[in-house]
């Protein structure tokens, strides 16, 4: 991979209009939980894409001199209290060989190495990753503009932000070959799910059954918290409690991923924790799986991408009226309340840089499908969500072995 991550840079430092700017990287740090406990260290997705490495607080600088590019990684110093205790930081051959980056120093000379590049290139413009959508004062990259732009007033302070999550809209093949892994592992944590599927169960107990089958099957963690939503609970689209019973008859809806790698899978079934589903079940989710393949057959480049859920709006407008769930079409709305779609990657939810301004589908891009339909009122919550890669000529579905139809469903239980 490490021609992949060097291969990033040199497109990412390509783009930049400037004849000389600084671009600074900050692979970021744990956040805390409580007391002297923190959340699992997550790397910052555009530094991981253009390093490859998954440490706390390191640092990449590029100078872009004219057709020059000279990158340094910043990295910490061994230290032998901290081995013992946490274990050994990366060092310096390691980080070279992940990232290509010939040029190690320690994060100690970051301050000295800023003001000698800005003075002996004669920099203006400094780039820094400054999505800040929680606006996070803390973050690393918001206090260095600070820190910029009070130690060198005439410094240009811009965002690479949109030119990294651009580029990161187009897989490569080994990108791919990870998703597809990260989805085939969710596979095996959902086949796990329905095996251990039972009337009284708790949701958090199957909940649980993915997770030590993912990790069984060489997942290091989730690609988000698991939504795994029985009866009523599966009206609320976010929802992540998954601490109420099961009850005999109800469906149940899990939406979930595992990664790969840093890649994610986004996958979304709905089964009756019985094995069968009702005629009402049924007659509901077959209209949900046929709205699910209308929009995913018409993906091809140059779709544009609000037309997807178009296209599932207008299934539902004229089926949910033939089934006397709505008198009017403004009234799918009550029923169906999220988009169809989204970008996937590094990042569930994943990043697209603006699009550059162009809305259309194209090769190498992976989307979600995702229709679903929220019925309060008869306790019943629906989503199929498969994962889909657009081709030269039309789509892949990178999901389509994971077990979907009411056939396939009543099938497994009754086989189980
Ligand atoms: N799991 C969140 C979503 O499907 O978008
Ligand atoms: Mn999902
Ligand atoms: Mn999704």
């Amino acid at each position: 991979m490490q021609h992949f991550f060097k291969n990033n840079r040199k497109k990412i430092i390509g783009s930049l209009k400037e004849e000389k700017a600084i671009i600074f990287l900050f692979s970021g740090k744990a956040q805390h939980k409580t007391c002297d406990q923190f959340f699992p260290f997550e790397p910052n997705r555009n530094f991981y894409y253009m390093t490859g490495i998954d440490k706390p607080h390191l640092i990449y600088m590029a100078i872009k001199n004219g057709d020059n590019i000279d990158e340094t990684l910043f990295i910490e110093r061994y230290d032998e209290f901290k081995a013992k205790w946490n274990g050994k930081t990366i060092n310096e051959e390691e980080a070279t060989n992940i990232s290509g980056i010939e040029n190690i120093k320690y994060i100690d000379e970051f301050y000295q190495a800023i003001s000698t590049s800005i003075f002996r290139n004669n920099i203006e413009t400094v780039y820094l990753d400054l999505e800040n959508r929680y606006l996070d004062k803390s973050n690393r990259a918001f206090k260095e503009a600070e820190l910029l732009k009070e130690n060198y007033p005439y410094i240009n302070i811009k965002n690479i932000y949109n030119n990294i999550g651009y580029l990161r809209l187009f897989k490569e093949e080994q990108e791919i070959e990870y998703m597809k892994n990260a989805i085939n592992i969710t596979k095996k944590g959902i086949e796990n799910i329905l095996k251990n599927a039972n009337p009284n169960i708790m949701e958090y107990e199957l909940e649980a059954c993915f997770d030590y089958e993912i990790k069984r099957n060489g997942s290091k963690d989730k690609a988000f918290n698991t939504i795994l939503a029985s009866g009523q609970n599966a009206t609320v689209l976010h929802y992540e409690d998954n601490n109420d019973k099961i009850n005999d008859c109800e469906l149940v809806l899990i939406d979930l991923g595992a990664t790969y790698k840093y890649y994610n899978a986004d996958i979304s079934r709905t089964f009756p924790i019985n094995g069968k589903f009702t005629d009402r079940q049924k007659q509901l989710y077959n209209i949900v799986l046929e709205g699910q393949r209308k929009v995913i057959e018409a993906i091809k480049p140059g779709l544009p991408f609000k037309r997807l859920n178009e296209i599932l709006l207008e299934h539902y407008q004229e089926e949910l009226t033939k089934i006397g769930l709505i008198k009017d079409k403004s009234e799918v709305s009550k029923y169906y309340y999220h988009g169809v779609s989204h970008y996937l990657g590094l990042d569930t939810h994943d990043v697209s840089g603006g699009l550059g301004g162009d809305d259309t589908l194209k090769k190498g891009m992976v989307i979600t499908v995702e229709p679903g339909l929220y019925i309060a009122e008869e306790k019943i919550g629906i989503r199929i969500e498969d994962d889909i890669l657009v081709t030269e000529t039309g789509y892949e579905n990178l999901s389509k072995d994971i077990i979907k139809t009411v056939e396939e469903i009543e099938n497994f239980f009754k086989n189980r």
